[in-house]
């Protein structure tokens, strides 16, 4: 952490809009006009596609940037295997998948000198990484900024900070994310994660899908939910830096790491719609009922992974942000549930409407699928009794990602201290009322 990236931080400007065509120069001239890869590229740089989608994919999907560097990726020695620490990858073999519905605590304090990468800790996941299907859960709680470099070849990484602003030094640039934002950085786009507080806490969906789209909004109509505008991409910004920079990849569940000569955070120019990106999740439109009854916490959706299937999502980044419930004659809290998707929830801040207590910011609970949940007893019985006036639900930031498959964890997530080992109380004692 250092005065200097606050400062640095609070200076950055962006590029706007979802999914853009994007172009930026961190020096006049760098980007070449009317081509890709011109015999010589400006000012003596390297010309490089980096393809984020099949290169036949529809046009609407298909996302690849053109980067413009000091040198090409392709300069790099043989990377070796280095240790996994607490990051596992899909497929999740080693435990049992549990039908129980499960809470944590937030992540215990690392020791000194963890950094961002040393501080990923996985709790579960689905699909197989080699696949390119699925998608892992983790937490981070990091209190040292990285001085290595760090790319994921089997996912993009939505980093979701519940503490601590964290600048992110991209290929692409820098961006600044803050509790309450969001950052993605695309597979295989490399990064290095600098502290802007004493410690940085907070969540990391692995989509090894296809990448996060804005959802269709249908008869919703041309706005609304998560306004693309709204998304934020980096300007180019560069490291000409000389000397060993250690780079590791993620790639099919191992970390595998190499000593380079340069930072290969040296792209000068670069265009084109695979980017990072933060959002403000504060922008975000909630849609809800003026008249009865709640819409499906689908309506929620800010970003969406989708499979083959029409409508059935890898994984849904959903949000339940601040906003009004004014339902007459609706039980308002969010109603009891099962589901064929499975739901991993965390809170950011405040408190969730739908559990008085126990699920606190850093903590997370997962409803794996089919798995019986709703409020509990104390929010039932205030809920079920209440005056319903217009009531204002602003005390809290809570998300989800809901996948399409069971999620599976990591042995470590199953045996943890922080584990909460009596969740199932906060269902019990719920009362028959039942006069038949
Ligand atoms: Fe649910």
């Amino acid at each position: 952490m250092s005065g200097d990236a606050r400062k640095t931080a609070a200076g950055l400007s962006y590029l706007t809009g979802f999914g853009n065509e994007h172009a930026s120069e961190a020096v006049p001239g760098a980007l070449p006009e009317g081509r890709n890869s011109p015999q010589r590229a400006p000012l003596g740089l390297y010309a490089e596609q980096l393809s984020g989608t099949a290169f036949t994919e529809p046009r609407a999907h298909n996302r690849r940037s053109w980067l413009y560097r000091i040198r090409p990726s392709a300069a790099h020695p043989a990377f070796t295997r280095t240790d996994n620490g607490a990051i596992r990858t899909a497929p999740f073999t080693e435990a049992v998948p549990d039908p129980n519905r499960l809470r944590w605590n937030p992540l215990p304090e690392p020791g000194a000198g963890t950094d961002f990468l040393a501080g990923l800790w996985t709790l579960g996941g689905n699909g197989d990484a080699t696949q390119r299907a699925g998608m892992a859960v983790h937490l981070y709680h990091a209190n040292t900024s990285m001085e290595r470099v760090f790319s994921d070849a089997d996912g993009e990484l939505l980093i979701v900070p519940e503490r601590g602003g964290l600048l992110l030094h991209t290929e692409f640039g820098r961006l600044a994310v803050e509790p309450a934002h969001v950052a993605l950085i695309p597979r295989g786009v490399r990064f290095r994660v600098e502290l802007l507080d004493e410690s940085a806490r907070g969540y990391v969906c692995e989509n090894y899908g296809a990448p996060f789209r804005l959802p269709d909004l249908g008869p919703i109509g041309a706005n609304g939910l998560a306004n693309s505008r709204d998304f934020r991409a980096p300007v180019a910004a560069y490291e000409d830096v000389t000397g060993p920079v250690e780079v590791v990849n993620k790639f099919c569940g191992n970390l595998w790491t190499a000593t380079y000569d340069h930072s290969p955070l040296d792209v000068v120019a670069w265009h084109g719609n695979y980017v990072p990106y933060v959002y403000d999740l504060r922008r975000f439109n909630v849609i809800g009922t003026i008249s009865y009854d709640h819409p499906d916490p689908s309506i929620f959706t800010v970003l969406t992974s989708p499979s083959d299937t029409p409508g059935l999502a890898g994984v849904d980044f959903v949000v339940f942000a601040p906003r009004w419930l004014v339902g007459e004659d609706t039980f308002r809290p969010p109603y009891f549930h099962r589901n064929v998707m499975s739901e991993y929830m965390g809170l950011i801040e405040g408190a969730y409407d739908a559990k008085a207590e126990g699920f606190v910011p850093g903590g997370g609970s997962l409803h794996n699928m089919m798995s019986a949940h709703g409020p509990d007893r104390e929010t039932f019985d205030r809920a079920s009794a209440a005056e319903l006036k217009p009531q204002k639900i602003d005390d809290g930031l809570a998300f989800m990602f809901e996948t399409r498959w069971p999620v599976t964890l990591a042995p470590h997530a199953a045996a943890a201290d922080h584990l909460q080992r009596r969740y199932d109380e906060v269902w019990q004692g719920l009362e028959r009322h039942f006069r038949g």
